[in-house]
């Protein structure tokens, strides 16, 4: 666990002075719309106050220096030749950033960096898109890169899907960066057209639960589901040619044709399209402040991921089922890619800490795990902090 000055002080020892970029990258909850952004669906993220933060400055060299404080390891960054994939996954996710930014016809020199935070690694709050928002937001801050935030989401979901092999959507990136305090952002990922919907919960506050069961996206089942859900695409242009991906595409029409569809890509679109309703009645609830109903809808999304889109782990759906239980609970699901990581639950204010300790308890007694709780808060995206100029 780090802060501000933990990184600097490290960046200060290894590098013997002081850094001339700070940086706070941001991690991301999703009230609802999970993988429906691949599917040029609708999303509903937030910045989180769970952040990595980063300590940086230029150093006349032909390569970076990057120390990652959270993981105790080093490396260097040549910057001479081709980018060569790293065997680190962490350092894959630089190079990417790296790789794009030259692609621009940015050039590079060397960088010392450190990073570090209190984002866990692994939990479906995305500390990659904020590994590689922070990490982008220095190399532009340091190079003078004329780029806006929207386009460095694109620029750092291209890196992970040319470099590291992840074929996600735009959701984390976009989250990481365009957050708001106290709001949501309502993206379409389609058209990348956003608003912010204000996150007033009332008397409710959101609760994550961190199973420790770490989720690894570069997991084949991630491709699998994107692959599958082109698949239904391919499959419902014989029937209606103004479908290009899901986004096009009804419950009604997926429900048509069951059979032409075949067994699993019919539960995996009947999953997204029921996700994509689901979303847009979830902000006309919250705009009307009534956000008892939100919770039901978040009870079915959780049902849909477990059985239809089949991302769901047992400890996960354990601690969804004893939300469901628990008086305070009115809403409760897996969030994120899946296989793991958190669920995000919607709490009475005044009895989460009961919540949270009972579900810590009956988890422990399950799984022989200890679950991690936070009660976070909803704020800006990843930015520069301080920079420091030398005259
Ligand atoms: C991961 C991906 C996102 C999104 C979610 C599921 O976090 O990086 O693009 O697909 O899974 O909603």
């Amino acid at each position: 666990m780090h802060n501000f000055e933990s990184i600097k002080s490290l960046f200060e020892q290894r590098f013997d002075s002081a850094p001339t970029y700070e940086i706070r990258a941001s991690g991301r909850i999703n009230i609802i719309g999970e993988h429906t952004d691949y599917n040029m669906g609708y999303v509903l993220p937030a910045a989180i106050n769970k952040f990595i933060f980063f300590a940086g400055a230029t150093n006349g060299l032909d390569h970076c220096r990057v120390y990652a404080a959270d993981i105790d390891e080093y490396d260097t960054i040549p910057l001479n030749g081709e980018f060569q994939r790293s065997s680190k996954l962490w350092v894959n996710y630089l190079l990417g950033i790296l790789d794009q930014y030259r692609q621009q016809g940015v050039s590079l020199e060397g960088l010392d960096v450190v990073f570090g935070g209190n984002l866990p690694l692994g939990s479906g709050m995305s500390s990659s898109a904020a590994l590689e928002t922070g990490f982008a937001t220095l190399v532009k801050t340091a190079f003078d890169v004329e780029i806006e935030k929207p386009e460095i989401a694109r620029l750092a979901q291209r890196s992970s899907h040319q470099f590291v092999g992840v074929p996600c959507g735009i959701m984390d990136q976009f989250a990481s960066l365009m957050g708001r305090e106290k709001q949501l952002v309502l993206l379409d990922c389609r058209s990348l057209e956003y608003e912010y919907i204000p996150c007033d919960l009332g008397k409710y506050e959101i609760v994550l639960i961190n199973s420790k069961i770490s989720h690894d996206l570069s997991e084949s089942a991630y491709e699998e589901r994107v692959k599958e859900c082109a698949e239904g695409v391919k499959v419902l242009q014989q029937f209606y040619s103004q479908v290009q991906s899901l986004r096009d595409v009804s419950k009604a029409m997926v429900l048509k044709h069951k059979e032409e569809l075949g067994p699993i890509v019919f539960k995996r679109c009947l999953y997204v399209t029921s996700e994509n309703e689901r979303l847009l009645q979830v902000c006309e609830s919250l705009r009307e402040g009534k956000v008892e109903e939100v919770g039901p809808l978040l009870f079915e999304t959780h049902a849909g991921l477990r059985d239809l889109y089949e991302v769901s782990c047992k400890e996960v759906d354990f601690l969804v089922d004893f939300a469901v239980q628990h008086p305070a609970v009115i809403g409760s699901r897996i969030m994120g890619g899946g296989f793991g990581g958190c669920s995000i639950n919607l709490v009475e204010s005044a009895r989460s800490d009961d919540f949270i300790s009972s579900v810590k308890l009956a988890y422990q007694d399950a799984y022989q795990r200890k679950a991690e709780a936070y009660q976070v808060d909803i704020v800006d995206g990843t930015d520069l902090v301080k920079s420091i100029v030398y005259s």
